[in-house]
């Protein structure tokens, strides 16, 4: 029986095809057009159907099969699984599907809720219930109230070196949403491709692609993105994230920085600087000043409370370059009426308070802490890794000694009940890169970090 599968591919998409067949038949696994227990084609039937190589169906697969949205069966062919992967059908821009219950959970972008200062905000948001007048209950410009927007250009000169006005401040649904009024936006000034780093957010190359864009991955070795390859390119516009790149927590060096202000200039480009977690730097240098310090006529600053609060409030900021701010609040102004006014102003005052300061210091020292004591695990329990991004941010990555069987350890450490994922997770289709695994230490206990890492390292002696 020649059973059919209505999906298509690009071949002149810079995303690999087998890429490209996994996400087109997961999303229609988890869009519920492809019903559990449904059957799929042969790999050769459907290989020869899209004109495909066999490997590359097979490939895709397989790797579909270790997600858990397929099954294969000896004998009865490759059907949709009937119990979906958690989570599957709830995916969100960038934070991780919910976990099975596991004991450590090292995903990263898990919302520590205890770190989230309840009684500083509930004093925040109670006073401006009080305090409120009618223009707070009305709707609100829609990018952003004036309190909230002075606030951060002070405060974002201050923390990350920022060059920016009130007037060029905008609030957003978190960094999704910003990244989304990015991407139309350069629509309309005859943009259609994004270049993105490589590895990078696998759901945010899906979130770009979703709005019209072409993604084009870029590599980023110790430096950070390879600015020579992207000049090769030919595309107009980057999405970075320099201070510490996701996933490998590569901070941009100096010389990177200049190479990458330096291109944008000679393509008339643009440049989005992704800050996801720019506020916690735990090195005892300072902290590099944002990429936006050099050039803000081309470089969009992108920040989030994702990481300094917790993501569940959708809070977000672009600082805009001055002649694309009219355009971004135009496209903004037809596609939703602004942000909810209470909880900025909420916001503003823990920032006008000096609240949001103290609540950074007391997290900060929390997470340094954390930090190394993953550096201290690794040492003792994966020798043989190679740690980068300490320095910064939630999160380390541990690259592995080649040869390492990365999806096995990963499976080895969910066994002994730690969730972690691996580095080829957040590669697009490039040249497989080193083994690594993405450590991330938000949410853990400090008292745990050892005992994940053990785990993890057990897994490790059981592969060789
Ligand atoms: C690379 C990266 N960018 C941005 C964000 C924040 O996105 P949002 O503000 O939409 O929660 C995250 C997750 O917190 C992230 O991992």
């Amino acid at each position: 029986m020649a059973w059919h599968l209505a999906v298509q591919v690009d071949r002149d998409s810079a995303v690999s095809l087998t890429t490209q067949l996994q996400d087109a038949i997961k999303g229609m696994v988890e869009d519920r057009v492809l019903h559990p227990g449904t059957r799929l084609p042969s790999s050769r039937q459907l290989a020869q159907d899209l004109g495909l190589s066999r490997s590359v169906v097979v490939e895709a697969y397989e790797q579909l099969i270790a997600e858990g949205y397929l099954d294969a069966v000896r004998g009865s062919g490759t059907h949709v699984t009937r119990q979906l992967p958690e989570g599957a059908g709830s995916p969100s821009l960038l934070d991780p599907r919910p976990a099975p219950a596991v004991r450590w959970d090292l995903r990263v972008g898990i919302a520590n809720l205890s770190n989230f200062p309840r009684q500083e905000w509930l004093s925040s948001y109670t006073k401006v219930l009080q305090n409120v007048g009618r223009e707070g209950v009305d709707y609100p410009p829609v990018a952003g109230i004036p309190e909230l927007r002075n606030e951060l250009s002070g405060y974002l000169g201050r923390v990350r070196s920022v060059r920016t006005e009130p007037a060029h401040v905008m609030v957003t649904a978190g960094f999704a949403q910003g990244l989304a009024l990015l991407c139309s936006s350069f629509q309309h000034l005859g943009i259609h491709e994004l270049a993105i780093e490589e590895p990078g957010h696998n759901s945010q190359r899906r979130f770009i692609l979703d709005t019209g864009i072409r993604p084009v991955p870029v590599p980023v070795d110790e430096e950070g993105l390879v600015v020579e390859e992207l000049a090769r390119t030919g595309v107009r516009a980057v999405l970075v994230t320099p201070a510490h790149q996701f996933p490998t927590g590569v901070t941009m060096s100096a010389k990177r920085k200049e190479e990458l202000l330096r291109w944008a200039e000679e393509v008339d480009g643009w440049i989005i600087e992704d800050d996801y977690d720019g506020e916690f730097w735990f090195d005892r240098q300072a902290r590099p000043p944002a990429v936006q310090d050099g050039d803000p006529e081309r470089v969009i600053y992108a920040g989030t409370t994702s990481k300094v609060l917790v993501p569940g409030l959708r809070l977000g900021w672009l600082a805009i370059p001055p002649k694309l701010f009219p355009l971004m609040d135009r496209v903004r102004s037809r596609q939703d009426q602004g942000s909810d006014t209470l909880t900025q102003l909420a916001f503003a005052d823990l920032m006008h308070g000096g609240l949001l300061d103290r609540h950074l210091r007391r997290v900060r020292s929390r997470y340094r802490s954390r930090s190394e004591a993953m550096a201290a695990a690794v040492r003792e329990h994966l020798p043989d890794a190679r740690m980068s991004g300490s320095a910064a941010g939630l999160h380390s990555y541990a690259l592995l000694p080649q040869g390492t069987d990365e999806a096995a350890l990963v499976q080895g450490a969910l066994r002994r009940s730690v969730l972690v994922r691996g580095g080829q997770q957040f590669r697009f289709g490039g040249p497989a890169g080193r083994p690594a695994l993405l450590l991330g230490y938000g949410s853990l206990p400090l008292s745990g970090i050892s005992e994940a890492v053990a785990a993890i390292g057990e897994a490790y002696d059981e592969l060789r």
